[in-house]
């Protein structure tokens, strides 16, 4: 068949390297990619949310199945309009309709849900402008740092932890009032603080059955030691040490079960990953947030995992038949350093000649903020590559990824050199 991957950074080159490997595979199609989904499939130039122009290339390249990356044509609803389409409603799409994006679309929405199907989360309130006395209020009766959640989607920014009971109120007037975030905190969702390590959990699910992905932990601070600004993700590493099977156990049983058998109960259809941002607090898991999608870096590590076949995995999503499928992985750990552009997260200058992926062994490079410059390949985004790798543990295989970027170049290049350094 022909595929579809919607997106252009290293989750997308991730997923279209997996699917590339698939005997069902006929012609693979990224849009809009980069210079290395360039390498596996044809990219065409279209963005994600271009509903009409993805319609379009669909039904010129006779595509039947679209993986959707990223979460913003999610939550525009990409997948109701192709339900909605005469021509595309029997295509295959991989991410959910617009309603069960939500989950991570609108926070308010998720702890709601969670609060419903008695899933484990922190405890919130949520508050609009007409509500900010009552917002003040409930701040104090928390104890400090303080959580506040633009309550839709602001580019991964819309969270803020603060330490001090005064700046916390200050922070909750700019959001409501003086929308810091647009209109993404027009509501906010305030919560209390949970104190501990964090990791992510992934399934596929077809709105019935799911199936479990390995999971991962990522490192979201631009500065060793998790210092510094929050990025897209600096690196991760899959598995995770600290996840016990005990642990890992339980997650299933009280997130995971939970969250399958609540969009059920609520008939909120959802063909597509579910990623589950977890803090492990006394060794008791508590969901942190709900993504709509697959995370990035993680993808770089959980995908490479993976042995089954990733297109026959979403075909049989796609036809509700994921019942019939078991998913295996390598026992071998995976671990994945981002490089990125000198700036980033803040301004950053793009078109730096790279050099040097072609000298690179044991590791794979999944392209993120790349394109072509006539035949070179040059940076085109903050996140640039992700170095993966495999080893016997999470060590040996960031060894190999930290050897390989000794040999990769360009201009005002940074990684961080401490992947994994908390474990
Ligand atoms: P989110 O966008 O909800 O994932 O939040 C971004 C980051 O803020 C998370 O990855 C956590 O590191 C942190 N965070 C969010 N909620 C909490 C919480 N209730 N307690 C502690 N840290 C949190
Ligand atoms: N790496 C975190 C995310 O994709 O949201």
């Amino acid at each position: 068949m022909n595929v579809l991957i919607l997106g252009s950074g290293g989750r997308e080159h991730a997923i279209a390297w997996k699917i590339n490997q698939s005997n069902l595979l006929k012609k693979l199609y990224i849009a809009p990619g980069n210079a290395g989904t360039a390498e596996v499939g044809t990219n065409l130039n279209i963005q994600p949310t271009n509903f009409s122009e993805i319609r379009q290339a669909v039904i010129q390249y006779k595509i039947s199945l679209v993986i959707v990356g990223p979460e913003d044509p999610l939550v525009k609803g990409i997948h109701d309009y192709f339900l909605a389409d005469e021509i595309l409603k029997d295509v295959k799409v991989i991410g959910p309709q617009k309603l069960a994006a939500q989950l991570e679309g609108s926070k308010e929405f998720a702890k709601k849900f969670m609060v419903k199907h008695n899933i484990p989360t922190a405890k919130y309130e949520s508050f609009t402008v007409e509500s900010l006395e009552e917002g003040y209020e409930f701040l104090e009766t928390l104890k400090a740092p303080y959580v506040l959640k633009a309550d839709g989607l602001a580019a991964g920014k819309g969270v803020l932890i603060l330490s001090d009971l005064q700046k916390a109120k200050d922070e909750l007037k700019e959001m409501l009032s003086n929308q810091k975030f647009g209109n993404a905190s027009s509501k906010v969702v305030i919560e209390e603080f949970l104190d501990g390590i964090e990791l992510s959990c992934f399934v596929l699910t077809d709105g019935t059955n799911y199936v479990n992905l390995p999971h991962a932990k990522d490192y979201k601070r631009i500065g060793e030691g998790d210092t510094g600004l929050n990025t897209g993700g600096m690196g991760a590493i899959s598995p995770v040490p600290f996840a016990s099977k005990e642990f890992l156990d339980k997650v299933e049983k009280q997130v995971i079960i939970p969250t399958i058998n609540g969009l059920k109960k609520d008939k909120i259809p959802y063909k597509g990953f579910i990623f589950f941002g977890l803090i492990m607090v006394n060794n008791e898991p508590k969901v942190i947030e709900y993504n709509c999608r697959m995370g990035d870096p993680e993808t770089e590590v959980v995908i490479p995992r993976i042995k089954s076949d990733l297109l026959e995995l979403f075909i049989a999503t796609g036809e509700n038949k994921l019942n019939t499928k078991k998913i295996e992985f390598t026992s071998e750990s995976a671990a994945t350093v981002m490089l990125v552009s000198g700036g980033y997260p803040e301004a950053y200058e793009k078109g730096k000649e790279i050099k040097g992926i072609s000298a690179v062994e044991n590791s794979i490079i999944f392209q993120a903020g790349t394109t072509f410059n006539n035949d070179k390949v040059v940076t085109n985004g903050g996140r640039v590559l992700a170095v993966t790798s495999y080893g016997e543990n999470f060590k040996e295989a960031l060894n190999k990824s930290y050897q390989n970027i000794e040999k990769i170049h360009f201009d005002k290049l940074n990684f961080r050199k401490d992947i994994g350094f908390d474990l």
